[in-house]
């Protein structure tokens, strides 16, 4: 049995000169763990065989724990093609993404680019640089599938990591990638296996409904069918964590596992003014 408890050891500067801990996600993603990521390693089973994550996005948790045998996955297509450019070509895409710039004439012209034309390598460097340059590393499509997330005003902004990059280049060999509806995870987890689930978080309030990651939204049937998925796991001896937001159904529905809270910066509202520390709620089946 592999531990999941593993931390990773390599150290780099940072431009603050403060030591980062690598690989970190080479992503900025809405609803990204990175600053829970040391609570939730505290969490994890004491030991697992294969290490799931079906709602991966910048995939803070799997890049904090480094697990050998993973599998990844993620509805969203322009991203899981990033996570197999930096696995299989890393040293293309750091030479593609040297020759951008951070400059909004650029920026707005890269946007227009379709996507599709675009071999797969320079399709991952078009993706790193939006994000990277783009307003508060939002990913947004409109109803045609075109990314329109305006500019973004940053302070040299670093669009190519490349220690950063082949650290995630390195986690990600012999990883399994796919992009797959989350339910997927049933057909392939077994007894003694790890699945961490990150779903869209369920909206507070109305007003902090950001559920539309990709072109369809993530509404409550969803969320009822995941509560499925979670307590079929549980009773084949899957260990299971979940995170979502601290509303009454969560702990209603999943009253039978074991719920905990914990203080999250939460960061899924366009208007910086109304982010801040709340609780969100981990539940274990262990
Ligand atoms: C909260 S984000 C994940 C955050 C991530 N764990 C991180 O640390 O950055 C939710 C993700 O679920 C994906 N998603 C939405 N609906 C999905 C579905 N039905 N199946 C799989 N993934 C889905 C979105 O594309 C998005 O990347």
């Amino acid at each position: 049995m592999t531990t999941g408890k593993s931390v990773g050891s390599d150290k780099a500067k940072s431009v603050r000169g403060v030591a980062a801990i690598l690989p970190r996600p080479f992503l900025k993603w809405v609803g990204g763990k990175g600053q829970l990521v040391s609570r939730l390693r505290e969490l994890l089973p004491s030991g697992f065989h294969h290490y799931f994550e079906p709602f991966v996005g910048g995939g803070a948790l799997f890049f904090d724990v480094k697990p050998g045998k993973a599998t990844l996955s993620d509805l969203n297509h322009e991203l899981m093609a990033c996570y197999e450019v930096v696995q299989n070509d890393v040293a293309g895409l750091i030479a593609m993404l040297a020759d951008y710039v951070y400059d909004k004439d650029r920026y707005y012209e890269v946007r227009s680019w379709d996507p599709q034309n675009l071999e797969p390598t320079a399709r991952c460097a078009r993706t790193i640089y939006l994000n990277k340059t783009g307003f508060n590393g939002l990913y947004r499509v409109n109803s045609k599938g075109l990314f329109n997330v305006p500019f973004g005003r940053h302070v040299s902004p670093t669009l190519c990591d490349e220690k950063n990059l082949r650290a995630c280049a390195k986690a990600l060999q012999g990883v399994t990638l796919a992009c797959k509806p989350f339910e997927h995870v049933l057909e392939a987890a077994r007894s003694g296996d790890f699945v961490y689930f990150d779903p869209p978080y369920i909206p507070v309030s109305r007003s902090a409904n950001f559920t539309a990651y990709a072109r369809n939204g993530f509404d409550m049937n969803d969320q009822e069918k995941l509560a499925q998925v979670f307590d079929e796991l549980a009773q084949r001896n899957v260990n299971v964590m979940l995170s979502n937001s601290d509303v009454p159904w969560m702990h209603e529905r999943y009253a039978r596992h074991t719920v905990r809270l914990i203080r999250a910066r939460r960061n899924v509202n366009c208007n910086s003014a109304s982010r801040g520390a709340i609780n969100e709620v981990v539940v274990t089946s262990y």
